[in-house]
């Protein structure tokens, strides 16, 4: 496994891999790697010859910097675990590599950037579009694999490699979960083991509401409420944000179900604020 800290490095290690007639899969991360991660690690390597991962906290796409210092940092144990399942090249970049000083260039979805969660979260799905522009640029993958829990940024990603014609194929990994059904999410390891415990109505309210949207002539609203009536019944969980709407274009949708749904939901535990979805067909 190559260990690149430079983008000539990066690029070398890329070159090398390509001479040999290999495709380039690509796994994003900001380490902390769990197994949600592996799992898009084994699809890109599943969709290309070999693999490519980075390991990054953007700062750009942290609107608090409490959050960014927070933020889980492992290298030597993400490097293990890459190692083992044979990850081909790692990038790890510094934030000057990533960012050169006097760096003043943007890459923005305006529209889905600024809706849903980017609306509490205002400059973050910015950050992630400028810094996945910018591995893309230095890695060049064929392919790239991101999770569908984050399921905006996923259709972020999509629209931004659609829109600037980017030769790279997305694939959408599922998201993985615990025994008991929580997603898995570095922030989960910084929840108390009572949060940790209640954590797990964010998908018993998704199960609620997906039986819900099987019942004849369900209505989205009928589909909010069995959700907000889920998380309202774990006292430690505060529903933050419930967001029902097209899964293509991530418009509101209203009325009886009649297109796939994609619902978003993020739930605070004390100082912890956790997201999953899901998409339901009609
Ligand atoms: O999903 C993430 O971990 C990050 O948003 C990403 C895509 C690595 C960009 O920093």
């Amino acid at each position: 496994m190559e260990i690149c800290r430079s983008i000539e490095e990066c690029r070398a290690a890329i070159a090398a891999l390509r001479g040999d007639g290999k495709r380039i899969g690509f796994v994003p991360t900001m380490g902390a790697l769990h197994d949600g991660h592996m799992s898009l690690v084994k699809r890109a390597q599943d969709n290309a010859g070999a693999v490519a991962v980075s390991i990054f906290v953007n700062p750009t796409q942290f609107g608090d910097a409490a959050d960014l210092d927070q933020y889980p940092r492992d290298e030597d144990r993400d490097l293990a675990l890459l190692d083992q399942v044979g990850v081909d090249v790692v990038f790890l970049p510094d934030v000057d590599t990533m960012y050169p000083p006097g760096d003043e260039t943007i890459v923005e979805t305006t529209r889905l950037a600024n809706m849903l969660h980017g609306k509490v979260r205002p400059g973050h799905f910015r950050g992630v579009t400028s810094v996945v522009n910018r591995l893309f640029n230095i890695v060049q993958p064929d392919t790239a694999v991101f999770g569908e829990k984050d399921y905006q940024q996923f259709v972020i990603i999509k629209k931004m490699v659609r829109d600037l014609h980017m030769p790279v194929q997305i694939l959408g990994g599922p998201t993985l979960r615990e025994a008991d059904g929580l997603a898995m999410s570095s922030r989960n390891r910084r929840l108390t083991p009572e949060d940790r415990a209640a954590a797990v109505v964010l998908n018993r309210a998704l199960d609620a509401a997906e039986a819900r949207a099987g019942e004849p002539g369900a209505t989205v609203e009928d589909i909010r409420k069995v959700i907000a009536d889920t998380i309202a019944s774990e006292p430690r969980a505060d529903l933050r944000g419930l967001d029902t709407v097209a899964a293509e274009t991530l418009d509101d949708l209203h009325g009886v179900l009649k297109e796939p749904l994609a619902i978003m939901i993020s739930v605070q535990f004390s100082d912890i604020l956790l997201i999953d979805q899901r998409v339901i067909q009609p």
